[in-house]
């Protein structure tokens, strides 16, 4: 019995180049976690707030699992913790949940999670297997060595044990050395172009989760075919207070333009919505900003 109020990190495991999963031990986060909600992490007393979208979580050991990657000082600083080790705090869950629907027979939910997407794809698309929907997941990775997830033991895998047939799994890497070659837009085009010829399980709604750029083809793939598409922002998240302004989305609803914040609206947006144009460009910017703090701590 660990009893501990403090988040304390009960298992590690590397996944590949710089990523960990943490499994810290958070009852009250546990036990009212939905799919697609994410908590705010505080590694250290002076440390900043890193937003977190859920990977996992386990009511009865009353542990989360989060999956980090070191891309900044304090994710770094994260990810170099050990077992034993106690975030100053954890705040959570946080945001909307996923909206789920259960679709007709002859349908598929597709998830397209391009890299770090497939962590936090995980608990969404085992909410609609559940649900009884049939899920094909797209997994895309830049290259077979930084894949995880896909062992038998391994999450991906251990759904495909439970679910069988509800559930396909397509594997897209950039350079080809595993599944399709390219990218996740891929597979999914073909999809759609068998729906269109009268083919194949229909698409009834794309979930995209991954790097802006993946998120925004998708979406402009799955536009001219009228496919319901969700874009689930939690990469774009800096604070996630709702004050830090970095998360704002532009957004038409109702032939008006509004702005939304993805850590309070979100993570997911209707990704058809979204401008795109006025809301790529200021990536590079955090990018820019995120290399200089790196540069200032030698990292
Ligand atoms: Fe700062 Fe949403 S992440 S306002």
């Amino acid at each position: 019995e660990l009893g501990a109020a403090e988040p304390t990190i009960v298992a590690k495991a590397h996944l590949s180049d710089g990523i960990e999963e943490i499994t810290v031990y958070s009852p009250v986060i546990a036990r009212s976690a939905q799919a697609g909600q994410f908590v705010r992490v505080l590694p250290r007393p002076d440390g900043e707030l890193i937003p977190l979208t859920l990977a996992d979580w386990d009511e009865k050991a009353g542990t989360i699992t989060l999956v980090i990657q070191g891309v900044g000082v304090s994710s770094n600083e994260m990810n170099a913790m050990q077992v034993g080790d106690a975030f100053t705090g954890i705040a959570g869950p946080l945001g909307q949940p996923s909206r789920l629907h259960r679709y007709e027979p002859g349908t598929t939910v597709v998830f397209t999670a391009g890299g770090l997407g497939l962590p936090p794809v995980h608990p969404i698309m085992r909410e609609h297997l559940r649900l009884g929907n049939h899920v094909t997941l797209i997994s895309g990775f830049r290259s077979a060595n930084l894949m995880f997830w896909d062992g038998e033991d391994e999450r991906v895998g251990k759904l495909q044990a439970e679910f069988g047939d509800q559930l396909d799994v397509v594997y897209a890497t950039n350079d080809g050395s595993f599944g399709v070659k390219g990218f996740v837009t891929a597979p999914l085009q073909e999809m759609l172009e068998a729906n269109k010829a009268g083919q194949g399980r229909t698409v009834a709604e794309v979930i995209a989760i991954g790097p802006p750029m993946m998120m925004r083809a998708v979406s402009d793939l799955t536009q001219p075919y009228g496919v319901p598409t969700v874009a689930s922002l939690n990469s774009i998240m800096v604070d996630a207070t709702g004050m830090c302004g970095a998360c704002m989305v532009p957004v038409t609803v109702d032939g008006k333009l509004v702005r939304k914040h993805a850590c309070i609206d979100g993570p997911e947006i209707d990704a058809h919505a979204i401008d795109w144009d006025k809301f790529l460009p200021r990536f590079n910017l955090f990018r820019k900003q995120e290399l200089e703090a790196r540069a200032k701590h030698g990292m």
